[in-house]
Order: structure tokens, then sequence, then C-alpha cells
């Protein structure tokens, strides 16, 4: 009736992502995303002038998506709660930026699949969240 979708083991406990995965994944997400963000015209102006690997913008998103799985708090230790819709209110968020944003996830996510090996549920479920939270961003009709 319900069918469970076949990357979730319903015999298996949750483990958090970050203890299967480490570091390095959402490191390399934060970076692809943001390499993809600097050259995408839709919405390249919303963002700070540096997107390279050492910048800030790279850094926070990093460690933002480092706790949200799971690893340390470093994030919030940092810059306190994440508040992420709040952080995001400053900027326009329309549907259309939504989905460019996401765009631009996605194709990040893609490429930390096939570096890392990642198995179909973690991919799956770094991919629900993607979808639902910049969903949950939007904050503008104009
Ligand atoms: C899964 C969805 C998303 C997550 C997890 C996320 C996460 C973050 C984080 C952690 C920051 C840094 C906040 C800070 O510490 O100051 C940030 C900044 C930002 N986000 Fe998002 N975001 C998401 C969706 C979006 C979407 C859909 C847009 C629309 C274009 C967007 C635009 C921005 C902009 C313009 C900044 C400021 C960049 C900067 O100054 O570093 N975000 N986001």
């Amino acid at each position: 009736m319900h069918p469970v979708p076949s990357s979730i083991d319903p015999s298996q406990p949750h483990t958090p992502l970050f203890a299967r995965l480490g570091a390095e994944p959402f490191r390399q997400l934060a970076a692809g995303l943001y390499t993809r963000i600097d050259g995408d015209p839709r919405i390249r102006a919303m963002f700070p002038e540096d997107l390279s690997a050492q910048s800030d913008a790279v850094n926070d998103m990093s460690e933002f998506l480092i706790q949200f799985f799971g690893g340390p708090q470093t994030y919030s230790e940092r810059k306190g709660h994440p508040r992420l819709r709040a952080r995001h209110m400053r900027f326009p968020i329309t549907t259309d930026a939504r989905d460019a944003w996401l765009s631009n996830a996605l194709g990040a996510l893609d490429e930390v699949v096939s570096t890392h090996q990642l198995d179909e549920r973690a991919h799956d479920e770094i991919h629900r969240y993607l979808v639902a939270t910049s969903q949950f961003m939007i904050n503008t009709d104009a």
C-alpha cells in the first residue's frame, strides 16, 4: 500500500550521514555549488564577489552542511543558530531564483556522488534535503 523507496532499508537504524561519509563530500558539495553559481547569470549578482573554494561563502556553506548532517557544530559555534530562512530574507528569492540555485546544487551533488561513490540512500537523503529546503527559502513572488 505504501511502498518504501528501494533506497531506504526500514530494518536499518538511521545513521547520520556525516558518520558514514565524513566531511569531504560536504566540502565538495559547497565548493561545487558556488563554482556553478559563479558562472550562472540568473543568480550570480545576489552572491559575494569571491566564490572560490577558499571563500567565506564556501566555508559557511560547508560548515553548515557538515553540522546539519550530523558532524561537528562548528557553524553554530562561530555564527550562532542557523536561522536559515531569516538569514535569507535580505535576498529576494523567487521561484525562478530557487530553481536556478537548485539546478546548481543538484549538479554539484551529481559530481559528489561520482567522486565519492555515494550509494543511492545517501544520494536520496541529500537530494530530498536540497529540494525541500530550497523550496522553503522562497520569500517573494516578485
Ligand atoms: C538547501 C537550501 C539552502 C541552504 C542549506 C542554504 C544555506 C546557506 C548558508 C549556510 C548560507 C550562509 C549564511 C551565513 O552564515 O551568513 C547561505 C547564504 C546565502 N544563500 Fe543560501 N541556502 C539555501 C538555499 C538558497 C537559495 C534557494 C538561494 C537563492 C538564490 C540562496 C541564496 C543565498 C545567498 C544570496 C546567500 C548569501 C551568500 C553569502 O554571503 O555567503 N540560498 N545559504
